[in-house]
């Protein structure tokens, strides 16, 4: 399972490389305006120094949300930099625009999929990934790793190629869960992939040899 960070914070995209276990970056309009990136230029500029930073893919998302739209912005924004990934909402202008670059060889990721049949229309529009938000179901009471394990049913019946990304992760649980199930890709906080790391036996187990090693030393 590849390991996306869902940020626009520079820093910890770094520590996240820096780990070594990063695949690519996942952003969005409210992450951008979190770390205070707003207007064009400087929203364009800053996905540029995310792809310096990291190796894999970085999702770029587009405002449009009409067909014509949706394709300046995002040829404009697959222009900037091979690693970029065009973002589209799941409406149906966001599905004619997930076609229209997948005919012509630009990357996508279909975002804000809350169900099955948005995730077919996804695949059947070529999305290189689409974006189910786990964390958000699971805000409103509805098991969203249900919807990652239906989707990969789906998807492996007919072998559609698209990746499942999910999204909307918010702890080490999703991401363990979300690998059991068979998602492609997960995008979290760096909070939930640093939590990986932690264990108590770890830790106690480590200051056990260190400290064997002192008495010999
Ligand atoms: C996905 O690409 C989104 O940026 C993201 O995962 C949304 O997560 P949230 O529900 O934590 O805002």
């Amino acid at each position: 399972m590849k390991f996306f960070i869902d940020t626009a914070n520079l820093d910890q995209i770094k520590e996240a490389q820096a780990l070594g276990v990063l695949d690519g970056v996942t952003t969005n309009p409210s992450l951008m305006a979190k770390e205070g990136i707003t207007g064009s230029d400087n929203i364009l500029k800053h996905y540029v120094d995310i792809c310096n930073i990291v190796d894999g893919d970085v999702s770029a998302e587009v405002i449009a949300t009409d067909f014509a739209g949706m394709v300046k912005e995002g040829e404009a924004l697959a222009a900037l930099h091979p690693q970029i990934v065009v973002k589209l909402p799941m409406i149906a202008d966001g599905v004619k625009a997930c076609k229209y670059f997948s005919d012509k060889g630009i990357r996508t990721n279909v975002t804000l999929i809350f169900s099955v049949g948005q995730a077919l229309l996804a695949a059947k529009a070529g999305a290189t990934y689409m974006s189910p938000f786990i964390g958000r179901l699971d805000d409103i009471s509805t098991d969203g790793l249900h919807l990652i394990s239906e989707i990969r049913h789906i998807y492996d019946n007919y072998g559609f190629e698209t990746q499942i990304l999910a999204a909307s992760v918010r702890h080490t649980m999703h991401i363990i869960d979300c690998a059991k199930i068979g998602a492609d890709v997960m995008t979290g906080p760096l909070s939930a992939i640093k939590g990986l790391l932690k264990h108590p036996l770890t830790d106690s187990g480590l200051a056990q040899f260190l400290a064997d090693y002192q008495k010999g030393n």
